[in-house]
């Protein structure tokens, strides 16, 4: 779906964590899900917000394979038994059906880690790389992406408002694909303006992106999702809420939305396209 950065992406991250050691197996179960053929759509939205904003996307890899560590340690966390208890992800078995609960959690931890080094270690301005280091925080952590998972959680005991579920939906899936977008624009050095558009677009598109994983949730195809569906029956969702035909309906309205807030950049096609082809994505 985003064949134009893909092979830069999948070429950095089979660069990483190689070494041989005497924690191989921790090295390999980070591997395991990281390389195991997400769409990278994180990352991808790094580079082309990058391209957009006149950078250099050799220079910004660093960045965009720092989120994918970022959303991968969140997917093995998510697959967890304390979690959702899933047991496949991206086709395969998850982290701990094959690695062990022990491992998986460390996998995570680790790739954590690992997506802070990646942006200290990028060849770019330093204070590009510390804006980096504060907003990947600030998604990822407890106001964001764990903030989000936890509210899911405790969600699952009681019938949730569409305001909470919005709220919900904004961390545990806006936050990191903000995060990305947000990334671009700082490794190219944008402004403050450029910035803001990347947020706002990426906050519809996030949304779009998270009511579409519940529709398929209810609609879609295992094989072709490569992982389970009907799994979140249990779970506040719009769908669960307004049903799947009333959210198809939001899908194309935040897709719009996203759209719009290109409106300050001069070629935005590639990101219109991806948030169009979103928009029916099977997988
Ligand atoms: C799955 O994300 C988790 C959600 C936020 C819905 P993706 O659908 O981007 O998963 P991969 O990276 O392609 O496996
Ligand atoms: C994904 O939500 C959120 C994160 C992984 C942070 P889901 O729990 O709906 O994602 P899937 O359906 O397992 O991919
Ligand atoms: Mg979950
Ligand atoms: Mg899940
Ligand atoms: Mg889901």
């Amino acid at each position: 779906m985003t064949q134009k950065y893909l092979d830069r992406i999948e070429a950095y991250l089979n660069g990483c964590f190689t070494n041989e050691q005497p924690q191989k197996v921790l090295f390999e179960s980070m591997r395991y899900s990281l390389l195991a053929g997400g769409k990278r759509l994180r990352p991808t939205f790094v580079l082309a917000f990058c391209e957009l904003c006149g950078g250099d996307i050799e220079a910004a890899l660093p960045f965009a394979a720092a989120m994918e560590m970022v959303h991968t340690y969140s997917l093995i966390h998510d697959d967890l038994p304390c979690m959702d208890n899933d047991d496949f992800r991206r086709g395969k078995p998850t982290n701990h059906k094959v690695y062990g609960e022990a491992t998986a959690c460390l996998a995570g931890d680790a790739l954590l880690t690992a997506a802070f080094g990646q942006l200290a270690c990028a060849k770019l301005p330093p204070e590009r790389i510390v804006d980096a280091v504060r907003v990947l925080s600030l998604c990822a952590g407890e106001l964001g992406m764990v903030g989000g998972q936890i509210l899911d959680m405790d969600a699952e005991r009681r019938l949730c408002t569409a305001q909470e579920v919005y709220d919900i939906q904004s961390r545990k899936t806006g936050a990191l694909i903000s995060a990305a977008c947000q990334l671009g624009v700082i490794a190219a050095g944008g402004t403050k303006k450029q910035q803001n558009a990347a947020a706002e677009y990426a906050d519809h598109l996030g949304l779009a992106f998270q009511i579409r994983d519940d529709i398929l949730d209810v609609v879609g195809d295992a094989v072709k999702l490569g992982k389970a569906t009907g799994v979140d029956e249990h779970k506040n969702t719009f769908v669960r809420l307004y049903g799947v035909e009333q959210c198809k309906i939001m899908v194309a309205d935040e897709t719009k939305k996203a759209i719009a807030a290109l409106n300050c950049f001069e070629s935005p096609d590639f990101l219109v396209d991806i948030a169009n082809r979103l928009i029916s994505r099977e997988n």
